[in-house]
C-alpha cells in the first residue's frame, strides 16, 4: 500500500491506500479466489447434485454477489475506516442511525469463525504439497488414495500442526501488512488448472463431468439446496462480512468500482468452473462418489498427479499455489478484525494481528477434532465443521449482505452513493441501484424463507 493520498474534503484511510487500481484488483481477487473455488465449489456442487446447483449459484453471483461487492467497496471507500466504524459513521451521517456498526461487528465475528476452519483446510493443502513432493501419489488407485486421506485427517496432531503453521504465517503477514507479491499465486493458478483440464479431457469421462456440472436436474432443487448455492456465492466472492469493505477503504478515489468488481467476479467464477471441469471427469473416470464431501479434491487430484508425467513436481506446485491462494484469502478474513482493533483499541497492527490470530487458532482445533478419529471427541465428528460452515456461509454472510444492501440502497442517500459509483456512467449506477434496492435484498429474503419451508404446500 502506498502512502496515503490527500483527496480534498474526503476522508482518507488511516492505513494508507493501494498504489493503483490494479493493486486493488489483485488484492480483491486474492481475497475472492481461494479454497472456496478449488476445494469448496466442487464438493458443494457434488453434494448438491451438480447442474441445478451450479445454475442457481451463477444466478446468485450475478444478481446478489456482484451488487453487494460493489456496495461494499463503495461503502468502504466512502467511510475509509474499518467496517465497524465505517458503517457506524456513515449510518450516523446519512440517517442519524449508529446501530449499523453492528453489521460490521457481525462481519468481524464471521471472519473469526470462517478463518478457524479455513486454516485447517489450508493446512491440509500444505501437507499435500509435501506428499506430492515425496511422490506418494505415483500410480496409486482411488481406493488407496481415499484411505490415505481418511487416515491423514483422522490424526489431530498432524492436521493441528499444519493448521498452526498456516495461522502463524497468516498472522505474520497481517502483522507486517504484506499483501503485494502474494497475489502472483492466483495468476499462476489458471495455467495450472489448464494443465489439469488437459488431463481431465483425456480421462475418458470428460463428457460425464460436463454433464454433471451443466445439465440441471431440477428434481434436485430444494430450499436447503438453493440456500447452499447462495451461501457458496457469498463465500467465494468474500462478500457479506466486510472483508471487501475493509479493502475498499484503501481504494484510491479515482478507481472505477463497477469495472473492478466485474473483473473480480469474472475471474473468481471462471476459476471455480474450471476447477469443477477438472474434478468431475476424474470422479467419474475412477468410479468415485461426487457427493464425497470436503475430501473431494484430496481424493481426486492426487489420482491425476499420480498418473501425469512429472506429476510429482506438478502436484507440488499445484498444492503450493493453492496454499498461497488460501493465504491471500486468509489475510483478508483477518483484515476487518485487525483494522477494527488498530483503530478503536489503539493497538499496534502486530499486537492486534497476534491477538486475533490466537483466538482463531484455538477455535480451529474444534474443526481439527471434528475431522479426527479421537475416541473422546467422537461426538464432534463431522458436526462442528459442518455447523461452522453452515452458520457462516448460509446464515451470517447472506444476512450481512442483506443488511449491506439495505444500507447502501435505502439508508445512504442517492447522492453519496452515485458520487462514489461512476458518476460518469449513469446506467451503471441505475442498474446497480435497482439491483441493490430491490433485487438482491428480496432474493436473499426469499431464499431464507424458502429454506425454512414457508413456500412449501
Ligand atoms: N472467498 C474466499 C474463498 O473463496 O476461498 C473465502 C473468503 C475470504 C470468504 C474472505 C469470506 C471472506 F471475507
Amino acid at each position: 500500500m502506498a502512502e496515503s493520498i490527500a483527496n480534498g474534503e474526503r476522508r482518507s484511510s488511516l492505513h494508507g491506500h493501494w498504489s493503483s487500481r490494479v493493486a486493488f484488483i489483485l488484492a480483491v481477487t486474492g481475497s475472492a479466489v481461494g479454497l472456496g473455488n478449488i476445494w469448496k465449489f466442487p464438493y458443494m456442487a457434488g453434494v448438491n447434485g451438480g447442474g441445478a446447483f451450479v445454475l442457481i449459484y451463477l444466478g446468485c453471483v450475478l444478481i446478489v454477489g456482484l451488487p453487494i461487492m460493489m456496495a461494499e467497496i463503495m461503502i468502504g471507500r466512502r467511510g475509509r475506516r474499518n467496517p465497524v466504524a465505517t458503517m457506524q459513521i456513515l449510518g450516523e451521517e446519512e440517517a442519524g442511525q449508529t446501530a449499523w456498526g453492528l453489521v460490521g461487528l457481525m462481519g468481524v465475528m464471521a471472519g473469526f469463525i470462517i478463518l478457524s476452519f479455513y486454516s485447517v483446510i489450508a493446512g491440509w493443502t500444505v501437507a499435500y504439497t509435501f506428499k506430492a513432493a515425496a511422490n506418494e501419489f505415483a500410480q496409486q488407485d482411488a481406493a488407496t488414495l481415499s484411505a490415505a486421506f481418511g487416515a491423514f485427517v483422522a490424526n489431530p496432531l498432524i492436521t493441528g500442526a499444519w493448521h498452526t503453521l498456516f495461522m502463524a504465517v497468516t498472522v505474520s503477514l497481517v502483522a507486517l501488512g504484506v499483501e503485494r507479491g502474494l497475489e502472483k499465486a492466483v495468476r499462476l493458478m489458471v495455467p495450472a488448472l489448464l494443465v489439469l483440464l488437459g488431463y481431465a479431457i483425456n480421462s475418458g469421462s470428460f463428457g460425464a463431468g460436463v454433464e454433471f456440472l451443466f445439465r440441471p436436474d431440477f428434481s434436485k432443487v430444494s430450499g436447503a439446496m438453493v440456500l447452499a448455492a447462495m451461501g457458496q456465492a457469498f463465500f467465494t466472492l468474500s462478500v457479506g462480512m466486510g472483508a471487501i469493505m475493509a479493502y475498499g477503504a484503501y481504494l484510491p478515489q479515482e478507481a472505477s468500482i463497477a469495472q473492478t468488481s466485474i473483473a473480480v467476479v469474472l475471474a473468481d467464477t471462471s476459476i471455480a468452473i474450471l476447477a469443477g471441469l477438472v474434478i468431475f471427469p476424474i470422479v467419474f473416470a475412477n468410479g468415485l462418489d461426487p457427493a464425497e464431501g470436503p475430501g473431494l479434491i484430496f481424493q481426486t487430484l492426487p489420482l491425476a498427479f499420480g498418473q501425469l508425467p512429472g506429476g510429482s513436481v506438478f502436484g507440488t506446485l499445484f498444492f503450493v499455489l493453492l496454499a498461497f491462494a488460501a493465504l491471500t484469502s486468509a489475510i483478508s478474513l483477518m483484515e476487518p478484525a485487525v483494522a477494527w482493533m488498530v483503530e478503536s483499541r489503539r493497538l499496534s497492527r502486530p499486537v492486534s494481528a497476534v491477538i486475533v490470530g490466537i483466538i482463531i487458532w484455538l477455535l480451529g482445533f474444534l474443526t481439527v477434532l471434528s475431522f479426527s478419529n479421537l475416541k473422546d471427541f467422537k461426538f464432534l465428528k463431522g458436526t462442528l465443521f459442518d455447523n461452522f460452515d453452515y452458520l457462516t456461509s448460509n446464515l451470517m454472510l447472506p444476512l450481512g449482505g442483506l443488511l449491506i444492501t439495505v444500507f447502501a440502497g435505502w439508508v445512504m442517500c442517492g447522492n453519496s452513493s452515485s458520487d462514489e459509483l461512476d458518476p460518469a456512467a449513469g446506467y451503471v449506477y441505475r442498474t446497480w441501484h435497482f439491483l441493490t434496492r430491490y433485487v438482491a435484498p428480496v432474493a436473499v429474503v426469499l431464499v431464507f424463507l424458502n429454506a425454512i419451508g414457508v413456500f412449501e404446500p
